[in-house]
């Protein structure tokens, strides 16, 4: 592993020498802007326009991002707010449509501003058009999604194979191509090869790899504020690249007198990072989500559990909190798609433990499905329990707060598995309602919180929007046919809960 050569230090001083110029001025978006996005044809001359290789790649390289998903449309407003030009492409044409008329197509807080703002300043543009992406970048980062396999654990590589094969066909430069979608280790050998045999020969196109370690709802600060940089390449002049690459991020933090340590490792390692992070974040969860099994068997409290053994800096004090279980595009499919390549590579005994950090994690599920039926007095058949006609006010769908993903959702799931039990399941979230709605389809749905609540018979509170966090019990209380609430977040203190009448009960405690 070779310890990267610019440091933030390096930084402060490129930002200082450069600070006059547009193109490294971190701190431009601080300067008043005009509050018009470019119309319909200008738009169109930028994304079509065939511009000229950089000519300074040194200092700036011009970036696309092919994918635009939460992952890849973050890196690519976030980017262009550092100072690069940036192209993102999508197949989606009502997504690029929706971007390049300055309407963030999901819910990121602090996004949809910031996708305003580069849209103004020219930096920023979207298109489904690969041949302009391929004209105008010098470096192309693959942001796709690498969804987990039908019927298999291991992850469907389909759509990074058709972005490699489609973006290197309409090359005709040497450039970087640079892999961010959590892979299989080995991917990136495999890209390589796609692209020495689709890219016109005697290029030369190069792969290097950088995952990303964004959490939805906090994206925006973690690709411009992020913990680590870690990349690979297979050349100096690829290495030189990526480091010219991340210089906008480490120049803000120069500015803002922060550190931001940079590894440069070798390929495999490079892939392997992010799946070793994800799978290390799940197996804390199901630790701590273990021990409220144990905590509800034994009378303890789970909460108070992690309080105290996080103060010990070796543990930590962040995921630990026990709940429902952990859900999203990314650490259920991550966590079985390490455990299957382990299995390839001859090593699966090793990851045994990640098949049983998902079944603690799915256990969740029924886990409260049962809970929820002995607060409503219900006891549980051969067939589980029977809830009907029993009132459910259902608060939260999404994976977590603050986003409108509910890909692979705890909360989402586990209404299902309510109303299949016969429940009336009425669903209020924040943001997550349309997603919700058209993936469970047998689920009410209502837009406020009191629609939801009125004349409930159990309340479940699933998902720590702030808006549930700080509900108020007496209130509350006051709306609902009976007092009894299920607190998936484990957000309430259940004593105060107590003294207003309700029938409490959280999640391992
Ligand atoms: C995750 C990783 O955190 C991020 O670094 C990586 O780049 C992508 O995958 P994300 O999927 O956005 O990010 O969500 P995260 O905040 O990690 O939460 C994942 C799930 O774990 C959620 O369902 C959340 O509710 C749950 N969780 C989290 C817990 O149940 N308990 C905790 O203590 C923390």
């Amino acid at each position: 592993m070779r310890e990267a050569e610019y440091t933030t230090a390096q930084a402060k001083v490129a930002f200082t020498y450069n600070s006059r110029s547009p193109r490294t001025d971190p701190t431009h978006g601080r300067r008043p802007h005009r509050a018009r996005l470019p119309n319909e044809q200008t738009r169109h001359q930028m994304v079509n326009a065939i511009q000229p290789p950089s000519q300074n790649t040194t200092t700036r390289p011009r970036i696309s991002f092919l994918g635009c998903g939460y992952l890849g449309a973050t890196y690519a407003i976030c980017f262009a707010e550092l100072g690069y030009e940036v192209v993102g492409f999508d197949v989606d044409a009502a997504k690029i449509e929706s971007f390049n008329t300055g309407v963030l197509p999901m819910h990121e807080p602090g996004l949809p501003e910031l996708l305003k703002k580069n849209l103004e300043s020219g930096r920023l543009r979207f298109t489904t058009d690969v041949q302009a992406v391929a004209d105008f970048a010098d470096v192309h980062f693959i942001c796709v999604g690498t969804p987990q396999r039908k019927g298999e654990h291991g992850a469907d590589l389909s759509y990074i194979e058709t972005a490699v094969v489609n973006l290197s066909k309409h090359l005709s430069r040497k450039v970087l191509i640079v892999g961010k979608s959590t892979v299989p280790v080995g991917t990136a050998q495999w890209v390589q090869e796609l692209v020495d045999r689709h890219a016109p020969e005697g290029l030369g196109v190069e792969v290097g790899w950088s995952p990303e370690f964004l959490q939805e709802s906090n994206a925006m600060h973690d690709v411009l504020r992020p913990n680590r940089i870690v990349y690979a390449s297979q050349s100096e002049w690829a290495s030189q690249l990526l480091k010219d690459v991340h210089r906008g991020i480490l120049e803000l933090a120069a500015v803002e007198d922060r550190e931001v340590p940079v590894v440069e490792t070798d390929l495999a390692t490079a892939e392997l990072v992010k799946v070793a992070a994800n799978a290390f974040l799940a197996t804390k969860i199901s630790f701590i989500n273990a021990m409220a099994d144990l905590s509800e068997a034994a009378g303890a409290d789970v909460v108070d559990l992690a309080r105290a053994i996080g103060y010990d800096q070796r543990i930590g004090n962040r995921f630990l909190r026990a709940g429902i279980g952990f859900g999203g595009g990314c650490l259920p499919k991550d966590i079985r798609a390490l455990s299957a390549r382990a299995g390839e590579l001859g090593v699966g005994e090793s990851f045994r433990f990640l098949d049983e950090v998902d079944s603690v994690n799915t256990r969740r599920r029924t886990h409260t499905v049962r809970a929820v039926a002995d607060l409503a007095g219900r006891t549980s058949g051969p067939n589980g329990p029977d809830l009907s006609g029993v009132r459910i006010a259902y608060l939260g769908a999404t994976f977590k707060p603050d986003t409108d993903d509910i890909r692979d959702s705890p909360a989402l799931d586990i209404a299902r598995r309510l109303r299949s039990a016969r429940a009336d399941v009425v669903v209020y979230d924040p943001e997550g309602l349309e997603n919700a709605k058209a993936y469970a389809p047998e689920l009410s749905f209502v837009k406020t919180l009191a629609e939801a609540v009125a004349d409930a018979d159990v309340v479940c509170a699933m998902v720590p929007w702030e808006e549930f966090r700080t509900l108020d019990p007496e209130a509350l209380g006051r709306q609902v046919a009976e007092r009894r609430i299920l607190d998936g977040m484990n957000a309430f203190d259940p004593e105060q809960w107590r003294k207003h009448g309700w029938s409490y009960q959280g999640i391992g405690r």
